[in-house]
């Protein structure tokens, strides 16, 4: 298994300043791209509940916006170490395919659990799935 000690530290600090006031229930991402940058993320709450927005998305927009575009790996603080919600799973299917995904009990980091999006979404809808023509 690779060493993701970094990774997942940086996940962990990323989750420091997520915005949950609503929730409680702050979540850390950091994304690791092929040429070794990390770029983290935390999840952002509105008062309008609906525009918030979870921290893997915030990573992954904000990795897209400064022109990284391959990722080998992508650690994921929270309480209990939850999986991607639906939303999350779709962007990283699309975004971050082969991508190892690392999920971190923030309360238990030592216990952190490696998956991929092929376990979490199957048979995944992506662009190759639209008509070229388009
Ligand atoms: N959240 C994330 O940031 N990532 C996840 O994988 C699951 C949920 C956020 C969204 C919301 O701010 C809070 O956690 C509770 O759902």
């Amino acid at each position: 298994m690779a060493d993701h000690t970094e990774l997942i530290q940086a996940a962990l600090a990323a989750r420091e300043l997520a915005h949950a006031p609503f929730s409680k229930f702050p979540v850390g991402a950091a994304l690791r791209t092929s040429d070794g940058a990390t770029i983290t993320g935390a999840n952002v709450e509105s008062a309008s509940y609906g525009l918030s927005c979870c921290a893997e998305r915030i990573a992954i927009f904000k990795a897209l916006t400064d022109g990284h575009t391959n990722f080998t790996s992508l650690a994921i603080a929270s309480p209990g170490g939850a999986a991607p919600c639906g939303a999350c799973r779709q962007v990283i299917a699309e975004q971050a395919p082969t991508a190892t995904l690392i999920l971190i009990d923030s309360n238990h980091p030592d216990t952190a659990t490696e998956t991929n999006i092929t376990t979490l979404l199957p048979n995944s809808f992506t662009a190759d799935d639209l008509p070229t023509d388009n």
